[in-house]
């Protein structure tokens, strides 16, 4: 089921967001070579906790930690591990969701580790303005093949890069996982017309070789996750964000300055 939110309830997600936020906002300065991808889990932790909320991840469908560290490969889903080093060279993505009253939100961002490859910082580039694009047609009125359709076409006519098929934006509150699915591909003017008071995440993921992926299983932790099928890096950016009567508003912001140069003025 869809449930339209007050700006009341979408003014609850925005605080939760705001934890989420802090947690990227620290993770910008400490990511860097050395770092233990276990220290990302910690200082999450911490910092949620900290901040009156709870990381709410951590339990769902077995799920054991607060964050989603995928490394370089690694498309979605892959686990913080205790003595896997960030090394110079690659690309982390953290993925989080945020508990703070009842209200969740969920937002994943990219890192570069010391100095990437131009590869890698083209991807990281392409991947951040896709979800920007996509945002920008998270307004009353569109549909969701506008969402999808603007990011495939960005990301595939213009980059030639894979487009992620498989793992899919979707609503969320009261759960993290709500109806509908917002895919980061389609068709425009298709599919669900959007309505004031929705709340979606939008989270294109992008390899730079072929969108296909494939599932690893990791044994320590009963889980499996996700690896492009060629190995190629992958990046993801994802914001939760509401459909309102002033425009897509988004409830992740980590940066305002950022989030601007993007939305509204670059499609
Ligand atoms: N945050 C992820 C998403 O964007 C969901 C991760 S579920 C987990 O939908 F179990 F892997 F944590
Ligand atoms: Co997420
Ligand atoms: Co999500």
């Amino acid at each position: 089921m869809i449930t339209l939110k007050s700006p009341r309830e979408i003014e609850k997600m925005a605080e939760s967001g705001k934890v989420l936020a802090g947690v990227h906002l620290g993770l910008r300065n400490m990511i860097k070579p050395g770092l233990d991808t276990w220290d990302i889990e910690e200082f999450a932790r911490k910092y949620i906790k900290d901040h009156n909320a709870y990381p709410s991840e951590m339990g769902f469908e077995g799920y054991k930690f607060a964050t989603c560290v995928s490394v370089n490969d690694e498309v979605a889903h892959g686990i913080p591990r205790k003595g896997l080093i960030l090394k110079d060279g690659d690309i982390v993505k953290v993925d989080l969701t945020v508990n703070k009253d009842g209200f969740e939100s969920d937002s994943c961002w990219s890192y570069a580790v010391g100095d990437v490859s131009p590869e890698i910082k083209n991807l990281m580039d392409v991947t951040r303005k896709a979800l920007y694009l996509g945002i920008n047609q998270a307004v009353i009125g569109n549909r969701l093949g506008d969402i999808g359709g603007a990011i495939q076409t960005y990301v595939e006519d213009e980059h030639h890069m894979g487009d992620v098929r498989e793992l899919i934006g979707h609503g969320i509150q009261p759960k993290m996982h709500e109806e509908p699915n917002v895919p980061a591909y389609g068709v425009p003017h298709r599919g669900l017309r959007l309505k004031e008071g929705m709340t979606i995440t939008i989270e294109p993921m992008v390899n730079t070789g072929t969108w296909e992926i494939k599932d690893r299983y990791d044994k320590a932790d009963d889980w499996t996750y996700y690896v492009s099928a060629d190995g190629t890096p992958s990046a993801q950016y994802e914001h939760t964000l509401a459909i309102t009567k002033d425009g897509p508003k988004i409830l992740t912001i980590q940066d305002p300055d950022i989030d601007e140069k993007y939305i509204y003025h670059n499609n």
